[in-house]
């Protein structure tokens, strides 16, 4: 294999839990576990044999919350779950783990969790990991805007200061550079509401794995398309 850059930054859309579980005739949250462990496998693998420094994972949209009650419950259940998994895993490995989204919504158990997991990781450094949960683009975009709206209610900031940088600052992942690549398996080929902001100058990769059936060498594959792109932002 030819010398590969890795990306700074990927963004993952875990996409296809639900047809993949539906082709096994298993419940679909099977294929959300399944999903789950996929997940931790490329977590893993990302801060032991790669250069990527951060790596966003689209787990729930603010527009989930239209599936079923038992779809959601048990997406719930297995966050919390995992979440426990993720704790052990960073003890172990050079992980950093973030979430973004909205928290209000969510259970106090599974926010002490989320809390438990940044605290007990945020001494680490190699690979920094941000979870979406209760997430969308349009939902992050909104809550900055609110952010910059109170820094001029209080005086700090005037309205013509205002300009990408401003909300830049108020960005769920304004820690990291933007996405450069931004993976979404499954087939579908939109981002449904994942790091709008972020993905001005994403380069993007569409596969038609199914989420659970994604490997290392599907994230290689991905890469190496990525290394062949001519990322121009703008310029000549
Ligand atoms: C992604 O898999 C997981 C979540 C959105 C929570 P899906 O559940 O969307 O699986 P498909 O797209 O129905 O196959
Ligand atoms: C996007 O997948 C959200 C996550 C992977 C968490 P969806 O399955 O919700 O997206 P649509 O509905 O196909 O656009
Ligand atoms: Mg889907």
């Amino acid at each position: 294999m030819s010398y590969l850059v890795w990306p700074e930054h990927i963004g993952i859309i875990m996409d296809g839990n639900g047809r993949w579980a539906k082709l096994r005739g298993l419940p679909r949250s099977a294929g959300h576990k399944e999903g789950a462990r996929v997940m931790e496998d490329i977590i893993v693998y990302a801060e032991k044999e790669t250069d990527i420094k951060f790596l966003t994972f689209y787990a729930f949209s603010t527009e989930n919350w239209s599936r079923p009650a038992d779809e959601i419950k048990s997406l719930m259940q297995l966050f919390e779950l995992h979440l426990d998994r993720l704790i052990a895993t960073t003890d172990k490995h050079d992980i950093v783990i973030k979430f973004i989204g909205d928290r209000s919504r969510l259970s106090d158990t599974l926010v002490e969790k989320m809390k438990k997991c940044e605290e007990k990781s945020g001494k680490n450094e190699k690979l920094t990991v941000y979870i979406a949960i209760n997430y969308g683009g349009r939902q992050e975009i909104a809550f900055a805007a609110r952010e910059v709206a109170k820094k001029v209610q209080h005086g700090e900031l005037l309205i013509d200061e205002i300009d990408e940088k401003t909300l830049e600052r108020e960005i769920f992942t304004k820690e990291s550079p933007h996405a450069d690549l931004i993976i979404r398996p499954s087939g579908e080929q939109r981002l449904s509401n994942f790091l709008l902001w972020q993905s001005a100058y994403s380069e993007f990769y569409f596969d038609g794995v199914l989420w659970p059936d994604f490997t290392k060498d599907d994230l290689i594959r991905a890469v190496t398309e990525f290394n062949k792109r001519n990322r121009r932002f703008g310029g000549i």
